[in-house]
């Protein structure tokens, strides 16, 4: 805790500088789970997990473990996954089907809508003592279902899902709504992949908001080609549209971030593109698709990297992936990395999809590794006595964004931290309790 004892005072966003206390007290990860994992709007799972009636994942909101189930009747729903009776965890399952969750204690069971059930010898032990109704499973206070993406927060509060994502949607879209077909056009391939970092949650969060200058770190990388390009004869991990394009670092008022790339105008077909496999076609015409459904804005766009507050990332660029910072303690943190695929994308693609998401990123992939020896390392540096005095950073293109960027948000053209700056003005507001007219960034 800082000399004043606010953490508000731990971040100076003028003059972008950040105590590295922020990255490793218990006290302070204790309130983050307190205000802001009670209150923003969290990234539970996707729809093509559970596609059937009984159908159920388990997830995570913070530190605590959700159960995400379709009910009877087809309606998604989030619960905490406790028993009502003494807290029992009610499901041990990853992910299944079922008609009724039965607890493994005392064997109350719960409907996939979340009521009470079954209570062993209730005639004998609870009539007239126990009102089933009273005693359903805890369950998230609003649920919404973006494109396949399922949200949740526990704040009855909360903006609209859309509002709090506010023009980062644009940027969301771009990853999402790649290809007509089911809803949402996307589906999670394989299954989840999950691994714990030695890091702070926010340190992960941060470098997908936009840290492009960390590049350098993944040159073992561009040295082997294992980019897409690389199997289209391109060489290396040059990315022939990524050069042409104008990059942007665009922050958002409600502390998302993200780091786009325009096209020139007189762009034709992409370079990438060009080969006439069965896959290079693929993409070509994805991509065309993908223009005519979002039209104008995101015409020139390229789905890139962003954080959506407080720790849901995106790669909307191969690999195609959503990835959540789940908090553990204030230096572990379990990633779970969500791979997308168009869900009518031939076998042929899907396949391909899933050898290179796995060479390049996950627990085993090569610019995961990169960035986890980043994250441990710096963690592992700054928690010392002597260390901790010295905040971090964030000044770099300070004071040159402008809100008359080719997209709405906060925009630079050139490298910036801007986007980690807002991130954490927003993070200090939270910590303090804001309404959510300043989370949203309407009092700025
Ligand atoms: S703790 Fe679940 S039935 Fe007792
Ligand atoms: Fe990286």
């Amino acid at each position: 805790m800082s000399a004043n004892g606010t953490t508000a005072s731990l971040i100076d966003y003028e003059r972008g500088t950040i105590a590295r206390e922020i990255f490793s007290s218990e006290k302070i990860f204790q309130e983050e789970l307190e205000t802001i994992f009670t209150r923003a709007w969290l990234y539970v799972g996707h729809e093509s997990q559970i596609p059937q009636p009984g159908d159920f994942f388990m997830s995570r909101m913070g530190q605590e473990q959700v159960i995400v189930a379709r009910d009877k009747r087809s309606k998604v729903h989030v619960f905490l996954n406790s028993c009502r009776h003494r807290g029992m965890r009610l499901c041990s399952a990853d992910h299944g089907n079922t008609s009724l969750f039965t607890c493994p204690y005392h064997s109350w069971s719960f409907t996939t809508d979340g009521k009470l059930f079954g209570v062993p010898q209730f005639k004998n032990l609870y009539e007239g003592c126990l009102d089933r109704a009273e005693w359903s499973l805890v369950e998230v206070a609003q649920m919404e279902i973006y494109k396949g993406t399922i949200w949740a927060t526990w704040d009855p509060n909360a903006p609209p899902l859309e509002t709090y994502l506010g023009d980062a949607k644009l940027h969301l879209d771009m990853t999402l709504d790649c290809r007509d077909g089911r809803e949402g056009g996307s589906e999670v391939l394989l299954g989840v992949q999950k691994w714990i970092i030695p890091c702070n949650w926010k340190i992960a969060a941060e470098n997908f908001l936009g840290d492009s200058y960390h590049n350098p770190s993944h040159r073992s990388v561009d040295l082997i080609g294992i980019g897409p390009s690389a199997e289209y004869g391109v060489k290396g991990r040059r990315d022939n549209e990524l050069d042409a394009a104008q990059h942007l670092w665009i922050s958002f008022p409600q502390g998302h971030g993200v780091h786009s790339a325009q096209m020139p105008a007189e762009t034709s077909d992409p370079e990438t593109y060009q080969n006439n496999t069965v896959v290079a076609e693929y993409f070509r015409e994805a991509n065309r698709l993908r223009k005519e459904r979002l039209g104008t804005e995101a015409n020139r766009l390229l789905p890139f990297v962003g954080t959506l507050y407080p720790n849901t990332s995106f790669h909307g660029r191969q690999p195609r992936n959503i990835c959540v910072w789940h908090p553990q303690g204030p230096e572990q943190t379990e990633a779970w990395r969500f791979f997308l695929v168009d869900a009518d994308a031939p076998q042929e693609v899907k396949d391909f999809l899933r050898s290179y998401y796995m060479r390049y990123s996950g627990p085993a992939g090569m610019t995961e590794q990169d960035d986890m020896e980043n994250w441990n390392s710096a963690t592992a540096a700054s928690r010392g006595v002597i260390a901790r005095r010295y905040p971090y950073n964030y000044q770099q293109s300070l004071g040159r964004s402008t809100r008359n960027g080719p997209t709405p948000g906060n925009t630079a053209l050139q490298m910036s931290e801007e986007n980690a700056r807002q991130y954490y003005r927003r993070w200090s507001d939270y910590l303090s309790g804001a309404t959510w007219d300043t989370l949203l960034g309407m009092k700025d």
